[in-house]
């Protein structure tokens, strides 16, 4: 064979990667997979069979921890954790450096071990998982060194339960285990059942590494051992894997004052627009979906190509299907391996051959006789709400429909449940920037794909979760602002005898979409001081007003496009008109609340110069990624925020909630303290005065048990939070999964709104969500 002939045919020979070693490797365990816990190698079982889904062959045998296993780890994490934490951001940061060592060290034997267990290409577990991996640990270690001076007075919640899915096991670890224990938690994970063995490795590596024992813990199992987890005493969940398990997760946490990070499926849209550089962008679409056979969560999995030339990128991408080689994962010449188990082939399968419409397209290739393979696949001719459009494959799977305009790509892109990444090809500058806003998608990649890098957040918006990875913004989800002890107590509105205090106000009413409304129920209640004298009378909203004020949010969405500084100048004008009436509102308050009332409109005025003084300085991070490109982290608002606001403080605790959102270009629909509600329903006419346009400040009285239900099951809600005086914790928690929206709830500690706890980056990190725009850069 010439060399002319090898580059005609791409005919060339098998390199298979040896697995002497790491076969070698798990007999050295006895061929069995087990709990890592206090530093110690738990008994292990054969509970479960581990097999290499390229060959079906038994790999090992895999202990299923049961609960009680399970509480001993968590119990370990919970006993090393102080330690832990008093080692200080130095000692973390040599111990995490060290990690970093050791699987440079021993990366062939990850890599082969990976490649074993997952099926995914040599190539791809040796030049990709294992060398971002590391990276990962490098980057923390470089974290939690600069934690104390860059982030001081924040702490960590504890023990942190980690669980993760098998697509990428050891990068996955990686991304959960190393912000973790630089943010000082010490970590219970548990691997999915299908790939375990690389945490095994790590497990081992963690011992020569010196990590102190109880600091790292491997639980191993399946989805029982995962639920045990969960409803173990950890501090906090971050979970990767299915948007259902996801959901499942959310409703077991609700209400435990557990913070949880959640990163889900998706169904990301790979848009290439005409101007585009075709064979760049069909080699992107190898990465983007064909990349670990399709098992990405933010596989670029639906192609939306501009109709002048999908007929030729289509021709091209069939071309270039044809030439890709499936076969044996430990082979360096395999760009695609086997799927992870003959069940997510099934699954792939099923809904392949379940697709009546369109036009099926397989890869012109050889496939392995056994194993789990499944050959590169591409669906044209789909419509937009067919199931394959929709619904995640998680396999080599390529859905495809046409678009004309870029407005209807931003419409078909954004056409969808999910929200995790987007990918966009165009020669054109303008247009990628202009789009990439648009996109509902808390990645997106300009004219690459695929792209990760541990500076740079990765996370979803809508049902692909929410929290995030990497960087100082992911390491966040595993920090909390120290905070005072002082337990949250209820505070109950006063009642009285119905005599008025003076000249009766009439009834408050409600304030949706910049005018005044009465209750939809036509309900009140009286409002007593206390000394028991009336001092008016304030609605109770139902879930009718709550509808109502959504709507109102919803059609204020160009708030969420104004600058900075227009919200920063509405935001000093508020202030300015409060100021005007401070007497007013002091003694609106002193009258409700008893006292305090001039102490409290003065710390309101300034908390609204605080949030204008944001409104134009939340601007992101460039990441240098050692990519070629940069990766932006971008600030945007949730969306529609329903709140709860403090009782205890009626004028500051509303300001306080209501300000940041707004800043950020969030609209709200806050619910007034329910004690004192008369301070907010003043506050209608600052707004009038403060040209705060309608719709984007709605103001209801009313129950807040009653209410924050309403909001949290309101499918149009991006964000409830929640600092009503009472714990509504597990209901808004519980019924937010239903289209996962964010939920920020108080935990059982009161806060004080006077000082930093009313104000500061929890409120920012809340009101906005990260999104990451990788835009080619440099050279
Ligand atoms: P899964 O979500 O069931 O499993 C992920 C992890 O969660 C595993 O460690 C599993 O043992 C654990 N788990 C399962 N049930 C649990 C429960 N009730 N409580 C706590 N932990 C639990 O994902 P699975 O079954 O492996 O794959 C099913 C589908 O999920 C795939 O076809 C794909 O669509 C999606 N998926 C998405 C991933 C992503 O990265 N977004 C990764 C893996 C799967």
């Amino acid at each position: 064979m010439t060399i002319k002939d090898i580059f005609d045919t791409m005919e060339y020979g098998p390199a298979p990667e040896s697995a002497k070693e790491a076969l070698a490797w798990i007999e050295g365990r006895g061929g069995l997979a087990g709990p890592f816990v206090d530093g110690q190698w738990g008994a292990a079982r054969a509970d479960i069979d581990i097999r290499n889904p390229a060959t079906g062959e038994r790999l090992a045998g895999l202990t299923k921890c049961t609960p009680d296993e399970v509480d001993a780890a968590v119990k370990a994490a919970r006993k090393a954790q102080p330690g832990w934490w008093a080692l200080g951001g130095h000692g973390r940061a040599r111990i995490l450096y060290a990690i970093a060592r050791m699987m440079q060290k021993q990366s062939r034997l990850l890599a082969v071990i990976e490649s074993l267990d997952n099926g995914k290409p040599i190539r791809e577990s040796r030049d990709i998982d294992v060398p971002l991996a590391i990276r990962h640990f490098y980057h923390h270690a470089g974290l939690a060194q600069l934690l104390e001076s860059e982030q001081p007075g924040m702490e960590p919640h504890g023990v942190a339960g980690q669980i993760i899915p098998w697509n990428f096991p050891l990068l996955m670890l990686a991304w959960k285990i190393a912000p973790a224990l630089a943010a000082g938690n010490t970590v219970v994970l548990k691997p999915a059942e299908y790939t375990t063995l690389s945490a095994q490795v790590f497990a081992e590596l963690c011992r020569q590494a010196g990590v102190p024992p109880g600091v790292v813990n491997i639980v191993t199992g399946d989805g029982e051992t995962g639920q045990a987890l969960v409803a173990a005493e950890v501090d906090k969940i971050a979970f990767t894997g299915s948007t259902e398990v996801g959901r499942r997760i959310r409703q077991a946490t609700a209400g435990r004052g557990i913070p949880l990070t959640l990163e889900l499926g998706g169904k990301s849209p790979y848009i290439v627009f005409e101007d585009a550089d075709i064979d760049s962008a069909v080699e992107g679409l190898v990465d983007a979906i064909w990349f670990n056979q399709g098992q990405v969560c933010c596989a670029g999995s639906r192609l939306l190509v501009q109709e002048g030339i999908a007929e030729e990128f289509h021709a091209r991408l069939k071309r270039r299907m044809d030439g890709l080689r499936i076969g044996d994962p430990l082979d360096k010449c395999v760009d695609v391996g086997a799927i992870v188990d003959p069940v997510q082939l099934e699954t792939i399968t099923r809904l392949v051959d379940g697709n009546m419409e369109g036009e099926t397209y397989r890869a012109n290739v050889p496939l392995p006789a056994t194993g789990c393979f499944y050959p590169p696949t591409l669906i044209t001719g789909l419509s937009p709400a067919a199931p394959l459009m929709q619904e995640e494959i998680f396999g080599p799977v390529l859905v495809s429909t046409t678009f004309r305009t870029p407005s209807e790509a931003v419409e078909l892109a954004n056409n969808t449940r999910y929200g995790l990444a987007a990918t966009l090809w165009s020669e054109n500058v303008n247009l990628a920037l202009d789009v990439a806003p648009k996109l509902k998608a808390g990645v997106v990649w300009v004219n690459g794909t695929n792209m990760f890098d541990a500076a740079a957040p990765f996370g979803g918006v809508r049902e692909s979760g929410f929290g995030r990875e990497g960087g100082w913004e992911g390491l966040g989800a595993y920090l909390r602002p120290v905070r005072g002890a002082a337990k949250l107590t209820p505070v109950a509105a006063f009642t009285g005898d119905g005599a008025p205090a003076g000249p009766l106000d009439r009834t408050a009413k409600l304030y949706i979409g910049g005018k005044q409304a009465r209750p939809d129920g036509g309900y009140s209640r009286p409002v007593h001081g206390p000394k028991g004298a009336l001092l008016g009378h304030a609605s109770l909203a139902n879930r009718k007003d709550v509808r109502n004020a959504v709507e109102a949010a919803h059609a204020a969405k160009g708030w969420s496009r104004t600058t900075g500084h227009l919200r920063a100048q509405i935001l000093y004008y508020l202030a300015e008109n409060l100021s005007a009436r401070v007497g007013e509102f002091a003694a609106r308050i002193d009258a409700l609340t008893g006292a305090g009332g001039a102490v409290e409109v003065e710390a309101s005025i300034r908390r609204l110069f605080t949030w204008a003084a944001w409104a134009d300085k939340v601007d992101g991070q460039a990441k240098g990624v050692p990519l070629r490109g940069l990766a932006l982290a971008l600030r945007e608002p949730v969306g529609v925020i329903g709140m709860l606001c403090p009782d205890e403080a009626p004028l500051l605790g509303l300001i306080s909630t209501i300000a940041p959102a707004i800043a950020m270009g969030n609209r709200v629909v806050a619910v007034a303290s329910e004690a004192f509600p008369l301070a907010g329903t003043d506050l209608y006419q600052v707004l009038d005065t403060s040209d705060v346009p309608g719709g984007v400040v709605n103001i209801l009285t009313g129950s807040h048990a009653e209410l924050a239900p309403v909001l949290a099951d309101h499918l149009d809600v991006d964000a409830v939070w929640s600092f009503s005086s009472t714990d509504l914790s597990a209901g808004i928690e519980r019924r937010s999964a239903g289209n996962l929206k964010r939920s920020w709830v108080n935990d059982t500690r009161a806060r004080d709104w006077h000082g930093p706890e009313g104000e500061g980056r929890a409120f920012i990190e809340a009101a906005t969500e990260v999104k990451t725009v990788w835009v080619p850069y440099g050279e």
